[in-house]
């Protein structure tokens, strides 16, 4: 997976923290593809776990704090992806993990990332009191 400029939201800290996941993305995927062990495997996919908790309660933090209207919404979002994730870690216990599978959690991710962040966030632009955008550097 690559970083594509249709993937950014416009908050520099949120475009870093989804690059990061973008880059654990394709540690997996070469994990999977070059046949690494089923425990280096299921560690990668552990890191991203942490990785996407992290930011997603960043996200809602935000969503909260702006009184996003669709925020039940994107938490339940959010809770797919980890339930997706939970079901793909279990797999690499039994050796079954497969490019298929991992490709369905990227995929979402970058469907997520143009459509519902993209979302928020210019909800919170639009509404809320705190500006995210950086000052033009002097
Ligand atoms: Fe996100
Ligand atoms: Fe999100």
């Amino acid at each position: 997976m690559q970083w594509e400029d249709e993937y950014s939201v416009g908050v520099a800290e949120l475009d870093d923290q989804h690059k990061g996941i973008i880059d654990l993305f394709t540690v997996i995927n070469a994990a999977i593809d070059s046949r690494e062990g089923w425990s280096d495997v299921f560690f990668k996919l552990e890191k991203l776990r942490e990785h996407a908790r992290f930011h997603f309660a960043v996200e809602v933090s935000l969503m909260r704090m702006h009184g996003y209207s669709k925020l039940a919404e994107h938490v339940e979002q959010h809770k797919h992806f980890l339930d997706k994730l939970d079901q793909l870690q279990m797999t690499t216990l039994s050796r079954q993990v497969t490019m298929n599978t991992i490709e369905y959690l990227g995929n979402w991710y970058s469907e997520h990332m143009k459509t519902q962040d993209r979302e928020f966030v210019r909800y919170i632009i639009d509404h809320g009191k705190v500006n995210l955008t950086h000052p033009p550097a002097a």
